[in-house]
């Protein structure tokens, strides 16, 4: 069995980036909480602002819905003004946590050297990683997409041990993609999903790559959805303007059975 073959339990989460204060969270969580419940083929992840993050977790309790922060600080404490921990997302009931989103590395400049820190706190805070990584439309016409998520898995994950990988989600996300309505084809993510999982394979037991989820972001929505999701190394989805909307979403989940 190649590691692309075993059928991995499939993971949309959505990330809600910086919409829905904790009223309009709210009701977006009760409508995801009444279809959601009780379901149990996909694992769902809501990542709302921080803000709003204790009234989603309640409203969510007991739903199956987990709830992901969207960043998070590498110390847990300290004079960091502005600044949220892992283990303060933990005390709140957040269980994942997205890490190196394009638009912080981008736009808040986090560096791949501060990505491995944010991956290491997200462990030690027992936060399950979303690893965001992906190249620009620059980086991909000339020729070095490899080359960049190659990058930035050795330098967010190599010095992570086959024990601690397996709570790592992957995420590639092309910059070019998020947004901006311009989906990868199927057959482009693909490709990069099963580089990501050989770069994997290379360095780890095959029970780390075989294991592992990588979720393909940018301009997912309910009528791209099956396509991607129907190829063999493309475990589920992270969603940004489609999770925004009740129904936009649940297609999506759906899409994922
Ligand atoms: P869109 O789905 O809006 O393209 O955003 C993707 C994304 O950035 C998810 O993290």
């Amino acid at each position: 069995m190649t590691p692309s073959e075993s059928r991995r339990r499939p993971f949309i989460a959505g990330n809600w980036k910086m919409y829905k204060g904790p009223a309009e969270a709210d009701a977006l969580a009760e409508a995801l909480k009444r279809t959601l419940t009780g379901q149990a083929q996909v694992d769902v992840a809501v990542a709302p602002p921080f803000l709003s993050i204790p009234t989603v977790v309640a409203r969510l309790r007991h739903s199956g819905v987990h709830v992901a922060g969207q960043n998070l600080h590498p110390e847990p404490s300290g004079a960091f003004t502005g600044e949220i921990s892992g283990e303060m997302l933990r005390q709140v009931g957040v269980t994942y946590c997205i890490v190196g989103h394009s638009e912080r590395r981008a736009l808040f400049g986090d560096t791949d050297s501060f990505v491995e820190k944010k991956v290491h706190a997200c462990l030690r805070a027992g936060l399950l990683p979303i690893l965001c990584v992906g190249e620009t439309l620059d980086e991909r016409e000339a020729g070095q997409a490899d080359a960049v998520v190659s990058r930035q898995l050795a330098a967010a994950l190599g010095k992570l041990s086959s024990d601690q990988l397996p709570s790592v989600t992957i995420a590639y996300e092309p910059v070019w993609a998020i947004g901006t309505g311009r989906v990868a084809t199927p057959a482009q993510a693909q490709e990069m999903h099963a580089t990501i999982r050989g770069w994997l394979a290379e360095r780890y037991p095959a029970f780390v790559p075989r294991g592992m989820r990588i979720l393909y972001g940018g301009s997912v929505k309910g009528s791209n959805a099956a396509g991607l999701l129907s190829q063999p190394d493309i475990d589920g989805a992270l969603v940004g303007g489609a999770s925004l909307v009740a129904e936009d979403f649940l297609a999506i989940v759906a899409a994922a059975k």
